[in-house]
This record gives C-alpha cells, structure tokens and sequence, in this order.
C-alpha cells in the first residue's frame, strides 16, 4: 500500500460531468455480461475495428500434421504481427508457442475425431476449465455438429461449455461443423448460427455463404469466418472482404494462410481488409506488391 507521507486531500469531484464509464460495450449481444468475458472478448475483437483476424492451426486436432503446419514452431512466430488471435489446440500452444506472444488466445476444447473416421461428428468436451483457465484462454471452441448424427452430444458439449464458461468468465466459440450432409446453404447456416447462439455461446464462428447478410442479422453474437480449403489468394481475399462487408466480425483463417506460399504477406493482407478496410481488390494489390518487393 501507499506511504501516508504527504497525502494530498482529495478535491477535484468534477460534479457537472457525468459518470464517463457508461458506454454500452462494442461487442454484440455482450452488452450483460461480466466484466471478465468483456476483458477476454476485448483480447479477441478489436476495439477500433471491432473485428479479429484469428489465425487457426488445430487441424491436427483430427488431421495430425497437415501441409502447412508441419512445424508449428516454425510457422506462427512469422505470422504474429499479421493477427489478432491464435487459435489451437492446448497441446499445440504450450509445447510450440511461446507464451509471451501478446495475442488472443481460442482453445480448441472440443476432442475425438480423427481423420481415419467415415463420422467425424461425435467429439468431446476434452478440455477441463481449469486448464482453460492456466492457459489464459479467451474463449473455448466448441465444434457443433447440426442435423448430423453427434447433434445432440454436440450441443450438450456446447451447453456445457457455456455453464463452465458464465461460472469463470470465459466466452464461448460455438464452431459450425460443414459435413458431408450439411449442405452449405442460407438456410442451414441461419438454423446453425441461431442455434448456437441460443444455447449461449458468445462468438459463432461458421463459413459464408449467400444472403451472408441475412445470417448475421439473426444471429444475436458476432460472427467470424472460417476461410475453408485453400483457394488462390485473390479468391480468399475476395471470400475475406465479401464476408466482413456482410457483416462478420472477423476471419479464422489456416489454410488460405498456412498453405499459402507467402503466408505472411497473405495475413498482412487479411489485416487490411479486418483491419482497415481495404477492398480485395486493395488488398490483392498489396498482397503482390509484398510478394513482388
Ligand atoms: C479445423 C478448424 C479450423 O479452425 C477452421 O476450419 C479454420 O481453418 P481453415 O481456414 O483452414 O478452414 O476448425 O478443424
């Protein structure tokens, strides 16, 4: 505590101003929550923007090593100016990252698909709070399964993520999983996105699609994008722009980065769009200027 040698009286109590701390909080649907899930949410979204760039590498959550993330030690110190957010598993964090990184943590908390499965839709709540906890994580990922055969202990995974999650101020990302019998359409994303929200998760991450605009209006909590298999980067930079002027508040991109053969430059160029609103076009022309340097 303070020394109590010169101790000034207060005085200044500024009476005509009103209380300054009342500003409704920037993220959607967070409006009630406690100030611990705004701290985390605050380390996810940006204030400014509002939005994220999540780089995602828990594909060896079911894939083991996928092109591109062969040595995870390797790939993501490179990327770290370029994102907000890493997004992995609890065993890919403490063994290949360094813990002093500074960015958002999304724990992949969600377990047991491989990819040797005709069924990847039956997974588990693998991750305990407590370790989500140690790990500073700011948010759990909890995929979701919808119309498929692991919907139902999905959604209870997801339910019991979202009690663990209000009880320690955690904030939950409800994944929507795309299966094979999961068509991507409107319909089934605003079904799965709505979903979700509703059983109380905080951020909804999900894939575009058409009327995009139309699924986040009904879904009360922000939505991020995930990029999907590797596309030329001018297309996944066009799928980047077309999904945050629909309304997402960020991307979630592995493959159309890691894949990328200058993945840097391609999540600088993510940045911009996220970040500072460049078109794809803008960004595209950045993106081969980097590469072109
Ligand atoms: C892997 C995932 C990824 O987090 C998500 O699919 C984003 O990665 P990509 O852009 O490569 O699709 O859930 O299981």
């Amino acid at each position: 505590m303070a020394d109590l040698e010169g101790v000034k009286i207060a005085k200044d109590y500024h009476v005509d101003v009103p209380f300054a701390n009342n500003e409704p909080f920037y993220v959607k649907g967070a409006n009630n929550l406690d100030w611990g899930m705004k701290k985390h949410l605050s380390n996810i979204f940006n204030k400014k923007s509002g939005n994220t760039v999540m780089f995602a590498f828990d594909h060896g959550y079911f894939m083991g090593s996928t092109a591109g993330l062969e040595r995870l030690d390797l790939v993501i110190p490179k990327l770290l100016p370029n994102i907000d957010v890493l997004m992995g598993t609890r065993g890919a964090l403490r063994t290949c990252v360094d813990p002093a990184n500074g960015k958002g943590i999304a724990l992949r908390a969600t377990s047991g698909s491989s990819m040797l499965n005709e069924d990847l839709s039956h997974e588990v709540l693998a991750v305990d709070i407590e370790d989500a906890i140690r790990m500073n994580a700011d948010c759990l990922a909890i995929q979701t399964f919808i119309g498929a055969d692991g919907q139902l202990s999905s959604l209870e995974n997801l339910s019991k993520a979202v009690n663990l999650g209000q009880r320690y101020s955690i904030p939950v990302m409800g994944v929507v999983a795309v299966g094979k019998q999961m068509e991507r359409t409107p319909r089934f994303f605003k079904l799965a996105t709505r979903i979700l929200a509703e059983l109380g998760a905080n951020i909804i991450k999900t894939y575009y699609c058409e009327d995009f605009e139309e699924v986040v209006a009904a879904c009360p909590v922000p939505i991020v994008v995930a990029g999907g298999k590797k596309l030329p980067e001018e297309e996944a930079l066009t799928l980047a722009y077309n999904s945050i002027k629909g309304g997402a508040k960020g991307l979630d991109m592995g493959r159309n980065i890691f894949q990328s053969t200058h993945a840097v430059e391609m999540s600088a160029a993510i940045r911009k769009i996220v970040h500072e609103g460049y078109t794809d076009k803008e960004a595209y022309e950045f993106f081969q200027d980097a590469i072109n340097k």
